[in-house]
């Protein structure tokens, strides 16, 4: 009697341990998206197009025109999707965000740029930055 009470013992404590074991069936967990990267290359070409004008060669900014891209917090704190996004609409002078009282057009001026191009030009600001 005894040992049979000790026997269910044992098999319960087994199947508590390796039972969870079994997974049970849990969805493997869903992979993070990943941000779509961009094409730093194409970036450039379409960047020295458009956003040359005012924010330089260097990126570093024309006086009184584009501001710094190489150091922008802006930047380095927006993700790919974002910074297309912002680059759609510009900043106008009005906007509060507006530091320098000039306008940042949507699109640096150029409405022919679509969404893959701006993408690509996010990409190649970001290998521009500074760490
Ligand atoms: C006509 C001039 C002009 C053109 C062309 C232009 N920008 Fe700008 N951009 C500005 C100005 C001015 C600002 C800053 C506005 C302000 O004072 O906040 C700015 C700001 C920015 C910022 C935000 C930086 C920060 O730290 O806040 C980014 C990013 C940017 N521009 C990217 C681009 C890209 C990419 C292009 C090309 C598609 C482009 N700009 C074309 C004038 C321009």
């Amino acid at each position: 009697m005894k040992n049979r009470f000790l026997f269910l013992i044992t098999l319960l404590l087994a199947l508590a341990i390796f039972l969870p074991a079994c997974g049970g069936g849990t969805p493997a967990p869903t992979p993070t998206p990943t941000e779509p990267p961009g094409d730093p290359v194409a970036g450039k070409v379409a960047f020295d197009k458009t956003c040359i004008a005012c924010h330089g060669t260097d990126l570093k900014g024309m006086p009184n025109l584009g501001k710094d891209l190489t150091t922008s917090e802006f930047v380095k704190g927006r993700t790919n999707p974002q910074m297309v996004d912002f680059l759609k609409v510009g900043r106008p002078a009005s906007d509060p965000l507006n530091t320098q009282g000039v306008d940042m057009p949507p699109k640096g001026g150029n409405p022919a740029l679509t969404e893959n191009d701006l993408l690509n030009i996010v990409a190649y600001v970001r290998i521009k930055q500074v760490k």
